[in-house]
């Protein structure tokens, strides 16, 4: 069978960044815990007056070529990812093709270009279709690119405001790749839900509560769907699992749930028995309401065993590491989680070739999506090659009134002079209107 998967990764930061606790808690007359260590936020990533979906997108996808020397014939699909759309009819993928063809030679016309829409699980549905085309032999030799990228704004007030972020991320999904190889299993867990959705509107309507338990309800059953192929899963069975992260907090509440049914049965259960006794069953209990409360009170006590604490530490902890200093990406976000984890584990200095991921990717709307993941030979030159640090270092940090006006800006509804407060260098540059209200772009030297 061949082995398709993740080739190469490139992460596009929004250029400026807002700091929550110093700058949006005092202004929202908040405590700096509840972003810091209640939703688990640092900063918030934002894009420049010149920035947007398109030039981040291209941004990164331009940076992937070229450290992989690759030419437009090589790419055989661009896809991307977003649901952040400002056309309902023209892909955001063409526009990316268009900037791409300005700076490197030859063209993109032998590409298939599309755009997927499913909220926050379409990265991982593009990267799917794309493993799905090279799987099927339809690719002649070339690879996709894949590209999530999304302005994830919320009205101002909307207590969302607190997640927000702007980047991109791109993917170069390829035979023999050299980051991480897919598995051919998958779960999914998928419901008509009414939590988040933005019906031809810029900002979402969101109901916050429910799509947190909407994420957990979708998660678990596409985990029992995954483990009805590949088997029953063990905590021990994965190096690190990236979740979908719109905020550390929603993770910390997946992890648990998660770890809670993969030790089951495990000999992690009959261990830690004598401290907190056995999970509850449903035969062991009378009615579903006294099963939930008993299951409530094993998970709470589970939560401060050291077991649970020191595999959240090793598994789930590095893949929060960016999500932390830059908010949510919507469609990138899982696929920012698997590089911050791996990111983590380079600077540590494991070695995690041939080891495992579990991926789990989640969509409003809704759906889960879980697949398993081995890391290849080539992981860390692929990911020491990302400068992480200098990029996040680099943005500039906004006062509360420039992000008012940033937030401005970006308001559709708003015709606000744009001030930017960072200078494009080497990168892609929103560069007006043109007159069929398309969007024109440019390469700033
Ligand atoms: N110190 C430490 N923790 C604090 C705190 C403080 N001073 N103040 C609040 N917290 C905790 C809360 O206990 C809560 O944690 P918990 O859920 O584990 O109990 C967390 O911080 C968030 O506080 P909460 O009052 O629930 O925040 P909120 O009502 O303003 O909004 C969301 C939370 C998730 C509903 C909101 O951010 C949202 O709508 N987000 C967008 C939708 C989204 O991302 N959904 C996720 C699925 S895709």
């Amino acid at each position: 069978m061949k082995s398709v998967g993740i080739d190469a990764i490139e992460i596009w930061t929004g250029n400026l960044e807002l700091d929550l606790a110093e700058t949006f808690a005092p202004a929202m007359g908040e405590d700096p815990g509840k972003y810091t260590k209640g939703l688990g936020l640092l900063r918030s990533s934002f894009p420049d007056a010149y920035e947007d979906i398109v030039t981040m997108g291209a941004n990164a996808a331009h940076r992937l070529m070229e450290r992989k020397g690759l030419e437009p014939d090589d790419i055989g699909r661009i896809d991307v990812a977003t649901e952040s759309a400002f056309d309902n009819s023209k892909p955001v993928s063409t526009y990316i093709a268009g900037c791409l063809e300005e700076v490197l030679d030859g063209d993109f016309h032998h590409a298939n270009k599309g755009e997927r829409k499913f909220a926050c699980v379409a990265g991982t549905q593009s990267v799917d279709d794309a493993y799905n085309w090279i799987r099927a032999g339809r690719n002649r030799g070339r690879s996709a690119l894949v590209v999530a990228t999304d302005t994830a704004l919320y009205a101002r007030g909307d207590p969302g405001e607190a997640t927000q972020g702007a980047g991109a991320v791109a993917m170069l999904v390829s035979e023999d790749p050299d980051l991480v190889e897919l598995s051919a299993e998958q779960g999914y867990g998928s419901a008509d839900e009414t939590d988040f959705l933005k019906p031809n509107q810029q900002f979402p309507s969101v109901d916050g509560k429910r799509s947190v338990q909407v994420y957990l309800a979708r998660m678990r059953e596409a985990l029992e769907d995954f483990e009805s192929v590949a088997g029953a899963i063990h905590p021990d069975d994965f190096e690190l699992i990236p979740f979908h992260t719109p905020f550390p907090g929603m993770v910390r509440k997946a992890a648990l749930l998660g770890f809670r049914h993969a030790i089951r049965d495990t000999e992690i259960e009959d261990e830690l028995a004598a401290e907190i006794g056995r999970q509850p069953r449903r035969e062991e209990v009378e009615s579903d309401e006294a099963y939930l409360d008993a299951i409530k009170e094993y998970t709470d006590k589970l939560k401060d065993t050291q077991a649970y604490l020191d595999w959240y530490e090793d598994t789930i902890e590095p893949t929060l590491a960016i999500a932390r200093e830059v908010g949510n990406w919507y469609t990138g976000s899982v696929h920012v989680a698997r590089a911050s984890g791996l990111w983590q584990l380079a600077k540590e200095g494991h070695d995690l070739t041939g080891k495992r991921l579990l991926v789990g990717s989640y969509g409003s709307g809704a759906q889960a999506e879980i697949h398993a993941e081995t890391i290849q030979p080539g992981w860390r030159e692929e990911i020491e090659a990302l400068e992480i640090e200098s990029r996040l270092e680099d943005r500039y940090s906004l006062t509360f009134e420039e992000y008012e006006h940033v937030h401005d800006v970006h308001n559709h509804d708003k015709e606000t002079e744009a001030e930017e407060f960072t200078t494009p260098d080497s990168e892609f540059a929103f560069d007006g209107w043109g007159r069929m209200g398309e969007r024109k772009y440019r390469y700033v030297e």
